[in-house]
């Protein structure tokens, strides 16, 4: 029987959840499937037992004084949807909003020794935490920052992609400054009631969905924070959305239109047709 922490174990335990990945849609990429099958998601949780660290399972690490979830390490399946969302190339510069160390090693197991990845997180706990299980791991290069991602990272910008693992409200003008012409922003918000990861492209100055997933995250915290209560949806579901940002102040024509302070959202029908 292997001991707990026996790396061979460790290593069959990543290629199931692999396995299981792909066999779920989750995983449809051979590169994603490689950057699973090699990082040691066991040394991001060392207070799991191996086989916890391995189920495709959110691991909650951190409450509020309220209860309330504040940090996690994100469920497998779930970073995987968002890394496809992505589609991070060799050589690119990422920004990961929100820590923990386990996505920013994927994210440089897909950028590859010529790309970056710089990963920030509001609490200190977190990113003193990420900074030793990443080092740990083998992934000393990533740059770990602890402030309000609200202002994103300038020191290392321009990014290719932003890839955020928070539920945001709204899209700091920040993340869009600092992002390249060609780059995309992965973003779960919370709109109309429900929360979906949204992959925005840049469209001649405004953005544009290239795909969205329904996920759950915990919320923002900082200037980004929200305490209003959300606009309700359209009456009708819509089945599968695609959206649109545009600077806040900007005229649209009438549809369902989520204000925000930076960025107001429209809701779209397949095809573009607006609410
Ligand atoms: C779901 S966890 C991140 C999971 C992580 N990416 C992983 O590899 O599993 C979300 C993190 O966002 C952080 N966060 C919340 N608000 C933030 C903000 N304004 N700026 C930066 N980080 C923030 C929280 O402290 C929390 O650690």
């Amino acid at each position: 029987m292997p001991r707990v922490d026996d790396p061979g174990r460790a290593g069959m335990l990543r290629a199931d959840l692999v396995d299981h990945l792909q066999r779920t849609g989750a995983i449809r990429d051979e590169r994603i499937a490689e950057a699973f099958r090699v990082v040691p998601r066991h040394l991001f949780l060392p207070q799991m037992p191996l086989t916890a660290a391995y189920a495709d399972d959110v691991v909650l690490m951190k409450r509020d004084d309220a209860g309330v979830p504040i940090s996690s390490v994100s469920q497998p399946s779930m970073i995987a949807l968002m890394l496809d969302q992505a589609a991070v190339r060799p050589g690119d510069h990422i920004l990961e909003i929100g820590s923990g160390g386990y996505n920013a090693a994927l994210l440089t197991e897909l950028t590859g020794p010529t790309g970056s990845v710089t990963t920030v997180d509001i609490d200190p706990d977190v990113t003193t935490r990420a900074r030793a299980a990443l080092t740990r791991a083998g992934y000393p290069n990533v740059h770990v920052v602890q402030a309000d991602a609200e202002y994103g990272v300038p020191q290392h910008a321009p990014y290719d992609r932003v890839v955020v693992t928070v539920t945001a409200w709204d899209i700091p003008p920040a993340w869009v400054d600092q992002l390249r012409p060609t780059g995309r922003i992965v973003v779960p918000l919370r709109l109309g009631g429900e929360t979906r990861s949204i992959a925005f492209d840049d469209h001649h100055g405004h953005l544009e969905s290239h795909s969205s997933i329904l996920c759950g995250f915990v919320d923002i915290q900082g200037q980004g924070a929200h305490h209003a209560p959300d606009v309700p949806p359209p009456n009708a579901p819509i089945p599968h959305p695609t959206f649109q940002a545009h600077r806040t102040g900007t005229p649209l024509p009438a549809g369902f239109h989520i204000a925000r302070k930076h960025y107001t959202f429209t809701v779209c029908r397949v095809g573009g047709v607006g609410f």
